[in-house]
């Protein structure tokens, strides 16, 4: 598939709103910080919506239907990016004998990235799981992002080439990301957010694509589905699973 750029995703992204407003009625507004970047929101945007447009307030048709008591699976498979980096960076756990805790942790740590925000995406993706997981899983997947720009011999984690490339060989990351890291550092735990460094660089290998099925089973020991379903349980991260099933419900 051919790779859009911001411009032209924002412009599909514009045309399908505007059809859904004719088919069914309803008007969409994207979240501020879904179009920040592309436009100022501080600035007055184009004409104003007709104020009796009733608006979209539940799932996006646009999306395919979720079930009704989701499960992490769902998610990965009806609302997440591609996932290849994460089910890799699984498999090296797995095939490098970790405890199922660290392949977890290496599964879920750049959720942030495919299914909900990017900038911060360690801390976002910690607070996603949180609830379901054992503590030192999230605590893992938090540090892993400061972690990430800082080598450590003992586990042969050299400062990512990637990076480099990525970020420039400038790149010096800002201040909470030093504090972070040097906090972990010493933090019991350390192993843990470190391990999910190490099987994160090697896992970006094209057209190597493990099968999501090939974890159930490591899923359904280690992270505690809800009853309800994700989202429509009450945790502390229930509204953010929501958000991600209906990301451009108007309130
Ligand atoms: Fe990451
Ligand atoms: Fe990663």
């Amino acid at each position: 598939m051919a790779t859009l750029n911001l411009q032209e995703m924002h412009a599909i992204a514009d045309e399908a709103e505007e059809r859904m407003a004719r088919d069914l009625d309803v008007g969409v507004v994207r979240s501020t910080l879904f179009t920040l970047g592309a436009v100022d929101r501080t600035q007055a945007l184009g004409p104003k919506r007709d104020p009796n447009q009733r608006m979209l307030m539940g799932p996006d048709p646009r999306l395919p239907e979720m079930p009704t008591k989701p499960k992490l699976i769902d998610f990965f498979k009806l609302r997440f990016g591609p996932s290849a980096h994460l089910l890799q960076s699984a498999k090296l756990a797995l095939k490098a004998g970790h405890p199922e805790k660290i392949v977890i942790a290496c599964l879920l740590h750049d959720i942030g990235v495919v299914g909900f925000i990017r900038s911060d995406h360690g801390y976002w993706g910690a607070q996603l799981v949180e609830p379901y997981v054992d503590e030192e899983v999230s605590w893992g997947i938090r540090y892993h992002q400061a972690l990430r720009f800082f080598p450590d011999k003992d586990f042969g984690y050299e400062y990512p080439e990637m990076y480099v490339r990525l970020f420039g060989k400038d790149f010096d990351p800002e201040p909470y990301i030093k504090r972070d890291y040097e906090y972990a550092r010493k933090h019991k735990w350390y192993g843990t957010a470190r391990q999910i460094c190490v099987n994160d660089l090697y896992a970006f290998e094209p057209g190597v694509n493990p099968q999501l099925e090939e974890f159930e089973d490591i899923i359904g020991r280690n992270f505690k589905q809800p009853e309800e379903g994700l989202g429509w349980d009450n945790t502390s991260a229930s509204h953010m699973w929501r958000t991600i099933m209906m990301p451009t419900r108007a309130l």
